[in-house]
């Protein structure tokens, strides 16, 4: 038993804000973003808000699969951008789309939300206990974004994806996950502080505070580590994969991830200069851009790849 996507959906935020925007509000400009990051522009949530698009998303991820919101067993959401600490987000997206068969909770490990939603799904359909399952990446990080830091407010974007993931005799599909706990300060942000009547602590939001640089060097040894993880596993070459579906934080990181892979950039699809860097959202967003533009073909073996705060990382290899 194994797990094939089989409908994909996406909704990025509202409207889009290009790098002159913000040159506008902190000391930035197009000629710094674009080398260092490859973004272009982003697209910012005016009201949708996570749970908004990602059952928008989750829609079009049905309609495109060609079945019925209440044949779902299951919805998954990667996100760490929730409108409620309770409900989650996949309850909202639950009742938006009628799934009233489905049980839902979302999931937190930051950029890698996705990957790892994506591996929980399968193992429930694996194990025989569901058999259809939503599965979505869903961020609204600009309301976690410290506007006036341009060290990270502008790297992000929001927005949603979703894939519909049915339990199947045939094909394959192999996953890797991990975490590195020790490096969590690296990129942060922290939810509502402030004790209780005992404590006198006054509650306070935090916003996104990154090390880049420690970002940086931890994508760029552990994507092609965990990519070759999962090759290795399922016996797959790597001139056998059509795709490289990465996690859209950097052009750069993806860049150095394909030199030391040895593959061509080509594999290696990007929209990273269109939406910025969308979180758990990158992954699918991207998945459903090739899917509707036909550019993926039943039998294509392709590889997802996530990273972010945790530190987490995650691959799988599935076949299309
Ligand atoms: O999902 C995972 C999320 N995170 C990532 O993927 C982050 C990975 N890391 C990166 O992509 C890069 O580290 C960044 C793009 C975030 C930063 O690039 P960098 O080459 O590492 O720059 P830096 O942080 O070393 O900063 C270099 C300079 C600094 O100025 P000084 O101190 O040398 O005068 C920064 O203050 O660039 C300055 N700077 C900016 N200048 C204009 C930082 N951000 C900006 C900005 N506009 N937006």
């Amino acid at each position: 038993m194994t797990t094939k996507i089989i409908g994909t959906g996406s909704c990025p935020g509202e409207r889009v804000v290009t790098n002159d925007d913000l040159a506008n509000i902190v000391d930035t400009s197009d000629e710094w973003i674009r080398p260092r990051t490859g973004i272009h522009e982003r697209h910012l949530t005016t009201g949708l808000g996570t749970a908004g698009m990602a059952a928008e998303a989750a829609r079009l991820a049905c309609e495109n699969a060609g079945i019925s919101p209440e044949e779902l067993d299951l919805i998954i959401m990667g996100t760490s951008s929730p409108e409620y600490c309770f409900p989650s987000g996949a309850c909202q997206v639950q009742a938006a789309i009628g799934a009233v068969n489905a049980a839902g909770f979302d999931l937190s490990a930051a950029c890698s939300g996705f990957v790892f939603a994506l591996m929980t799904a399968h193992s429930f359909l694996k194990s025989g206990l569901y058999r259809k399952a939503l599965v979505i990446g869903a961020d609204d990080l600009s309301k976690l974004v410290d506007w006036s830091d341009r060290r990270t407010c502008v790297l992000f974007g929001d927005g949603a994806g979703a894939a519909v993931v049915t339990a199947e005799e045939d094909g394959f599909f192999e996953g890797v996950m991990g975490c590195d706990g020790k490096k969590w300060e690296v990129l942060t942000c922290q939810a509502r502080s402030g004790g209780n009547f005992l404590t006198e602590e006054k509650p306070e939001m935090g916003y996104i505070s990154m090390d880049g640089q420690e970002v940086f060097k931890f994508a760029v040894k552990k994507v092609p580590e965990c990519i070759r993880q999962v090759l290795d596993a399922n016996g797959t070459e790597m001139s056998e994969v059509k795709y490289y579906i990465l996690h859209q934080a950097n052009e750069r990181i993806i860049d150095s991830v394909a030199k030391r892979l040895k593959e061509p950039i080509e594999k290696f699809p990007m929209n990273i200069q269109r939406y910025g860097n969308t979180s758990g959202a990158s992954i699918p967003i991207l998945l459903d851009e090739m899917n509707r533009e036909g550019k993926l073909n039943r039998g294509d073996k392709i590889v997802l790849a996530g990273f972010g705060g945790g530190l987490t990382w995650g691959a799988i290899l599935l076949e299309w």
